[in-house]
């Protein structure tokens, strides 16, 4: 997938912002303050529907105005047009090729995107929910199922939580037919999420060790692990599930939420066996992410069949200027590349010089 065109009105900083995109890497320059990741914002908006730096769209309206306006023109196999319009009365509304989506959720698996920014650093140093949004962001936009599923198992795990509150307000004890009916929804649900996860994490691993060797000379062993509590015999799974459910009731009751399910799964990464969150050095921590990332592109783009959008907002911040240099050459091979920079001189047209590429000078709105 390709981004020729964007349009952005009230985003950020641009009152409008309109530009034509090269195919293969663009670089946007400017100064801090200027308006590039907001870019890159506004074109991981128009693929996964959220923007990666806030949940509030209204800190994104330009200030003092009540809507903005995001519109993107694709091309693939054919074009495609994404639209998302946001007002402060109305709320979030995304239109693909002009019709309306019933759920901004149904954008998610159409124009794949990955960003690598700065703040993406926690995702190895940072809580283990960043891990577990990393995997479930890649498998929700390469399988419709396991985005469907998560959603299902999210609302069944709000009901349950509520349901627990509700009964111990009303001093109510007894694990009856409501939770028996739950948690058996919650079983299928669960069944069906750990399994992928698993299936995801053991084809992740081969590539993430492949891609830590290319862009680093250090001789170590990465790996992202994987611990649920619910891993149960496939043909038990419901039985052993429900069982588990109802041994942990009382205590729920106690605490008023569901302290078991896939929604607790440990994700890590390792490196060298130790978990990275605890060992790692400053270097190991970038090149890891890096790691993941590229490796989060491959996975995607094999289960997709398309090429991709990579968002390397600022990446000169986390390697030195050669390796930097290498991996947008390498992800231009078969994708578009858009890469921020405060500093010219660190695009070294030498260094690119087999590659098409366009610099944009970005100024609040002026291209
Ligand atoms: N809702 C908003 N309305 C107006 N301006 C905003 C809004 N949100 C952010 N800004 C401002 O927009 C500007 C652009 O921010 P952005 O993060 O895109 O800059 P940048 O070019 O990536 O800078 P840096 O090189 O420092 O990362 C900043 O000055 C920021 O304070
Ligand atoms: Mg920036």
């Amino acid at each position: 997938m390709i981004l020729k065109k964007i349009k952005m009105v009230n985003f950020r900083n641009y009152k409008l912002f309109e530009n034509k995109f090269d195919e293969s890497i663009n670089i946007l320059t400017g100064n801090n303050g200027a308006g590039k990741t907001s870019i890159l914002e506004a074109i991981y908006i128009l693929s996964i529907s959220k923007s990666f730096r806030t949940n509030s769209f209204r800190k994104i309206i330009n200030n003092k105005e009540d809507f903005l306006q995001i519109f993107g023109k694709f091309r693939d196999h054919k074009n495609c047009d994404v639209n998302v319009n946001y007002t402060k009365k109305e709320g979030k509304k995304i239109f693909f090729n002009g019709s309306a989506l019933e759920r901004n959720t149904d954008l998610i698996g159409k124009i794949p995107v990955i960003i690598l920014s700065p703040s993406d650093q926690r995702i190895t140093e940072g809580p283990n929910s960043l891990r577990k949004n990393f995997i479930n962001q890649i498998l929700c936009q390469v399988n419709e199922k396991y985005l469907k599923k998560l959603l299902n198992y999210n609302k069944l795990l709000k009901r349950r939580n509520s349901l627990l509150k509700n009964y111990r307000n009303k001093n109510k004890n007894k694990y009856d037919l409501y939770f028996e009916s739950l948690d058996e929804q919650l079983a299928t649900a669960s069944q069906y999420l750990t399994q992928k996860r698993k299936k995801f994490i053991k084809e992740f691993n081969t590539r993430l060790q492949e891609n830590f060797q290319k862009i680093t000379h250090l001789d170590a062993k990465i790996e992202m692990g994987y611990k649920s509590k619910m891993q149960y015999d496939e043909d038990n799974y419901q039985n052993s599930f429900l069982d588990d459910m109802k041994s942990i009731f009382k205590s729920d009751l106690d605490k008023g939420y569901t302290s078991k399910g896939v929604h607790r799964d440990k994700i890590r990464i390792y490196f060298n066996g130790n978990n990275i969150r605890e060992v790692g050095s400053q270097g190991e921590h970038k090149v890891s992410l890096i790691a993941l990332k590229i490796s989060e592109g491959d996975f995607i783009k094999e289960h997709m069949q398309t090429s991709l959008i990579y968002l390397l907002d600022d990446l000169f911040s986390l390697l030195d200027k050669e390796h930097c240099l290498k991996i947008i050459k390498e992800l231009s091979d078969e994708n578009q590349v858009f890469i921020t920079t405060t500093d010219l001189n660190n695009i070294d047209e030498e260094a690119l010089s087999s590659k098409t590429y366009s610099t944009f000078n970005i100024s609040g709105g002026i291209s």
